[in-house]
């Protein structure tokens, strides 16, 4: 599938969506009609979009919010849940206000709502299409019966540096993953109808770049070529866009020198003219006001600035509610203008059904059936398990068997408001169930399991608080470190296995949580190592929102299980994979490095003109590290699997092809392990020569495959002349003929290779 081709089916739903024809007629008729009787006051009103009186995902608080909406000033409100609170102020506004226009309630629904799922990266490490797209749909369904219509989601920032935080946040490094999730994501939320009563207006962001923060800062600048803008990191956006996405909201940073929320380039040369967005600008959170900050003037300034590039509704900041009529009045911003952004607004309610029935998300037995439900949670326990990666498994330690005692010592044993992961603020922290309680609840009497705290998150007390925000605290305990390691060693004694449920708590990744260091804190550090010292198995249960640098693990560690934050159901998703009841069949959507100083890091990097010899660490005057090796500790797309997958003899049916034709290429997969299990087939390919450099390996179809034990399947792939387009030094769209390489495997390193041709015509 080209990515940022439309596929038949995304075509379908985006034209539902965008409706044509004489339902696009009846809905301009309507809002015309509508913005006739609208002073320039109440268009403007609808840009606003406040919060609902909580500070969940920012220091905001919005005043006055109950007049406002009476006097027409607020189009929108985020972060307010339930039917009735949401009946409430949908009340104030068609009572009360002139022109009765109901407001759009949005929420971060990022991996779930109540019923929360893995973060994003975990998700992403699935790679697992129809299943991602359930976990949208029933968070849909859960918040679209909570009253809320809109999503900020999906998040489809690439990011190929673990510093930044909100690497937890999107599908990882990938371009062509991660417009696979940006599209499933996206279809799971709206459906083929946004006017459904159970689906939401999904929201693409952060529009642009803002994973390729400088440094892992977070909100830090970009500066980026166009080539590598539209080949590698704006294809997501635009998946979501051909999915029917119907919102996009601008990121914080700086792109090339002008903010995204200020650019005009980005977001009326790029996103109207040439993609030809039909939908909702929304701005970040306060991001018109940071544009002072920025250096580009002030409130009024920034506030024109932005709805002159093309942003339609200010997120929070109220510097559109402020200074607009003002910057109208000096001719600075034109009617015509505010009416566009206006008529954005209105159209997505419009598509939302609410001009129909303001109250349609607000039935509170709708609510107290869908959320929750046994279903939600059974998909919840499914998608985590299959979000683990198993690491390494030497001995094959694991699975363990279902027997004996189990010691679970560290920080993250005994924490259930730690399991959501970030950005799950609908999650219901007091009761998500702990890895131990989980644990005991999947495995009943048959498995002693006993814990312990075993060693602070960090040793730095201050570091913990910044790191367990957001009611996700983890007590601490103030004795010696060494007394702590000592109690849980006398608690793991009689153990048969001890689990390390170590690693970072869930807001030490996520907005603002950027990190410099990324090996497990060294309080855990010491407890592992005491852990090993007793000669008893060790398994690492590691809790992350980023890749981590585990080098030293890797060495000593016989087991890793990486299980990033399972969502609700991560306990129990634990024990499935710990005692074998699911087969790991994760795959990494992220490189992992060796350490911080190779990041950036990502497998389809340039080859560069002096490249290591193969087989090299080392050699002078090469493109490499005089400390460290330049490849990472675990690749992109590796995963281990209790079962063993042998790949055949890759095959080709032809080695040369033109435009129109195919080639066909296969291989033999067989199971020859001892457990069912599924494998990623992953296909990458190198264009060998071309008139810009190329990478040296770029993913460009995969198929996730069940099979049992025993069984063989021939897997086959098709390659297309439109699979080998990029954008050239103009920016067209195009293949070069000539020599490529293609690849398959179970993760980018171990592969095996073919060459084949593409000829002119
Ligand atoms: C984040 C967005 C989020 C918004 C609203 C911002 O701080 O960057 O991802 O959607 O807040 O909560």
């Amino acid at each position: 599938m080209n990515i940022l081709k439309s596929t038949s089916l995304a075509v379908l739903i985006f034209s539902t969506l965008n409706l044509f024809g004489q339902e696009k007629s009846k809905m301009d008729a309507f809002i015309n009609e509508l913005m006739g009787k609208m002073t320039v006051e109440e268009k403007i009103g609808q840009l606003n979009l406040v919060t609902g009186g909580e500070a969940t995902t920012g220091s905001v608080v919005s005043s006055n919010v109950e007049n406002n909406i009476k006097a027409g000033k607020i189009g929108g409100i985020f972060s307010m849940s339930s039917p009735e609170k949401i009946r409430k102020a949908q009340e104030l506004a068609i009572k009360h206000s002139r022109l009765k226009i109901p407001i759009i309630f949005g929420m971060d629904v990022i991996h779930g709502y109540k019923t929360v799922f893995p973060i994003p990266l975990g998700l992403a490490a699935t790679w697992d299409m129809p299943l991602i797209q359930q976990t949208a749909r029933v968070a849909a369904v859960e918040a679209a019966a909570d009253g809320i219509n809109w999503t900020f989601s999906p998040m489809v920032d690439i990011s190929r540096d673990a510093r930044w935080g909100r690497i937890s946040e999107g599908s990882g490094e990938d371009t062509y993953l991660s417009s696979r999730i940006a599209r499933e994501m996206v279809i799971g939320y709206q459906g083929d109808d946004l006017g459904k009563y159970n689906t939401l207006m999904a929201c693409v962001k952060h529009f642009a770049l803002y994973g390729a923060a400088e440094a892992g800062r977070d909100y830090h600048t970009t500066d980026m070529s166009l080539h590598r803008m539209y080949n590698e990191y704006l294809p997501p956006y635009k998946a979501a866009l051909d999915a029917g996405a119907m919102s996009v909201m601008t990121s914080f940073n700086d792109i090339n020198g002008v903010p995204a929320t200020a650019n005009k380039w980005l977001l009326t040369d790029l996103l109207r003219k040439d993609w030809k967005f039909d939908g909702l600008v929304v701005t970040d959170y306060t991001a018109v006001n940071e544009l002072i900050e920025h250096g580009l003037g002030d409130l009024q300034q920034v506030s024109a600035l932005s709805l002159k590039a093309g942003v339609d509704m200010d997120m929070v900041g109220e510097g559109f509610l402020t200074t607009l009529k003002k910057s109208m009045d000096e001719g600075k911003v034109s009617l015509t203008e505010i009416d566009r952004a206006c008529r954005y607004v209105l159209e997505a309610k419009y598509r939302l059904g609410l001009f129909e029935d303001p109250f349609r998300y607000c039935n509170e037995d709708r609510a107290k059936k869908e959320i929750g439900k046994a279903e939600h949670l059974r998909l919840a326990r499914e998608a985590a398990g299959k979000s683990f990666v198993l690491l390494k498994n030497e001995g094959q330690v694991l699975p363990l068997k279902k027997q004996g005692t189990v010691a679970v010592i560290g920080p993250l044993a005994n924490t259930g408001a730690n399991m959501p992961g970030t950005w799950s603020v609908s999650a219901d922290l007091q009761k998500t169930l702990s890895l131990v309680d989980g644990m005991k609840a999947a495995l009943g009497n048959k498995v002693k399991i006993v814990s312990h705290l075993g060693a602070n998150l960090t040793s730095d007390a201050k570091l913990q608080e910044r790191s367990t925000m957001f009611g996700r605290t983890i007590p601490r305990d103030e004795r010696p470190a060494e007394t702590v390691i000592q109690e849980a060693l006398e608690v793991s004694k009689g153990a048969d296995v001890i689990v390390a449920a170590l690693g970072e708590s869930s807001e030490m990744s996520g907005e603002s949580s950027s990190r410099t260091d990324l090996n497990i804190p060294d309080s855990q550090r010491k407890l592992l190592e005491a852990l090993l010292k007793t000669g008893k198995p060790v398994v690492l249960v590691l809790f992350a929102g980023r890749p981590l640098t585990l080098t030293w693990e890797d060495e000593h560690v016989p087991a890793i299980l990486n299980v990033w934050f399972g969502g609700t159901e991560t306990g129990k998703a634990v024990a499935d994979v710990l005692f074998g009841d699911v087969n790991p069949s994760g795959k990494l959507p992220a490189t992992f490095p060796r350490n911080v100083g190779q990041l950036p890091i990502y497998y389809s990097q340039k080859n560069t003109g002096r490249p290591l010899g193969e087989g090299q660490w080392f050699q002078k005057f090469r493109s490499n590290y005089l400390d460290v090796a330049n490849d990472p500790l675990y690749p992109f797309g590796y995963g281990l699997s209790y079962s063993k997958f042998d790949y055949g003899k890759l095959q080709l049916d032809k080695d040369k092809f033109a435009k129109g034709e195919e080639i066909r290429v296969s291989v033999e997969l067989s199971n020859s392990g001892n457990f069912d299990g599924e494998e990623v087939v992953q296909l990458y390919v190198r264009d060998m020569v071309g008139s810009v450099t190329r990478p040296i390996k770029e993913l460009k179809n995969f198929q996730k495959v069940f099979l049992k034990k025993g069984e063989k399947k021939k897997i086959e792939f098709v390659i297309t002349e439109e699979d080998l387009r990029f954008y050239n030094q103009s920016l067209e769209f195009v293949s070069e003929p000539g020599a490529f390489k293609v690849f398959v495997g179970g993760n980018v390193r171990d592969v095996q290779e073919a060459d084949f041709e593409l000829m002119e015509r």
